[in-house]
């Protein structure tokens, strides 16, 4: 079944005020890149092409402007309002029409993963309802918490819970099947007022239609909602970055090497960034990436 991604941007961002005040916390830079680069580069990793930005009607023009048409990342980028921040499980009544009959991956626009994302592509792959991951962290009542028996089987999810049942935390990254619209049209708004993404996720427990995989330590989730966090991903992306002298999360890299792009259209897309150390990246990532393939095919022809 083919898999389309959401990017839910919008929310108010109370807890970055007075950041917040005037741009939309998930334009805030993480190190070097807009925040939902990192979302973006998420479902780009794991083949997805067609995406749903939603965001305030105050903040998604920003996005149309910060992203365009994805043209340039050979993906396509649409774009959708949700008038006030109803809940993230809001996110498949806007996205109704665009998610169809196809396969969702829901992320959020604040929501950093880093490692070997291996595991987002084998749950598109695997899914046939729900498929959620669990994420061992110290403070589990900020989150959505997976409660589980003594076999390991997942018999609860529990929307930030004041005594958490486990420490696995429910990182912003779902994949669901089409009928998430029709789950989504029958919730009621929970205690908070919202529509609450937990909802779902026990509806489809109910059906036992639910899969949550845990995340081990190879994986880092970083969430970037407080200033604390935000300052956290930042230092993370900058060590790493300047560790290895390679970007996290540069949508043009990941579409030259998923060959999204093909070499020439590579070249013709970073020939309109502006001169910058991104697009300096950009050039050296072109020239490495060029050298191997080249060196490839002579390995090939001297076998
Ligand atoms: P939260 O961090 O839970 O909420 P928020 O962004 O409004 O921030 P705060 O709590 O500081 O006021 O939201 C998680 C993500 O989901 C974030 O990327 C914003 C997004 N979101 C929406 O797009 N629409 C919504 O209705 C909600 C609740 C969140």
């Amino acid at each position: 079944m083919k898999t389309v991604g959401i990017v839910l941007a919008g929310g108010s961002g109370t807890r970055l005020y007075p950041m917040s005040a005037a741009m939309s916390k998930q334009l805030q830079p993480v190190y070097d890149k807009p925040m939902i680069y990192y979302p973006l580069a998420a479902l780009m990793l794991a083949e997805i092409r067609d995406i749903l930005i939603i965001s305030t009607p105050h903040d998604l023009p920003h996005f149309e402007r910060l992203l365009g048409d994805g043209a340039q990342w050979g993906i396509s980028l649409k774009y959708a309002v949700q008038p006030r921040p109803g809940g993230l499980a809001e996110a498949f009544l806007v996205g109704r029409d665009f998610i169809g009959n196809r396969q969702v991956c829901l992320i959020l626009g604040d929501n950093i993963f880093y490692g070997k994302l291996d595991f987002l592509r084998h749950a598109i792959v695997a899914n046939t309802g729900g498929y959620i991951f669990g994420y061992h962290v110290q403070d589990p009542e900020r989150y959505g918490v997976v409660e589980f028996d003594a076999d390991r089987n997942v018999i609860g999810i529990e929307e930030k819970p004041i005594s958490p049942k486990s420490n696995y935390a429910i990182p912003g990254l779902y994949v669901f099947t089409p009928d998430v619209v029709q789950i989504a049209e029958t919730l009621a708004p929970g205690a908070r007022g919202e529509l609450e993404i937990t909802d779902v996720q026990k509806a489809y427990l109910a059906q036992q239609r639910l899969r949550v995989e845990l995340l081990g330590r190879g994986i880092a989730w970083l969430d970037t909602g407080t200033p604390e966090s935000l300052f956290e991903a930042s230092s993370f992306i900058h060590a790493i970055e300047k560790r290895q002298g390679m970007k996290i999360a540069c949508l043009e890299e990941i579409a030259l090497t998923r060959q999204f792009l093909s070499k020439d259209e590579y070249l013709e897309s970073i020939s309109r960034l502006p001169n910058s150390p991104y697009k300096k990246y950009c050039t050296a990532v072109y020239d490495e990436f060029t050298a191997h393939s080249i060196s490839a095919q002579q390995q090939n022809i001297a076998r």
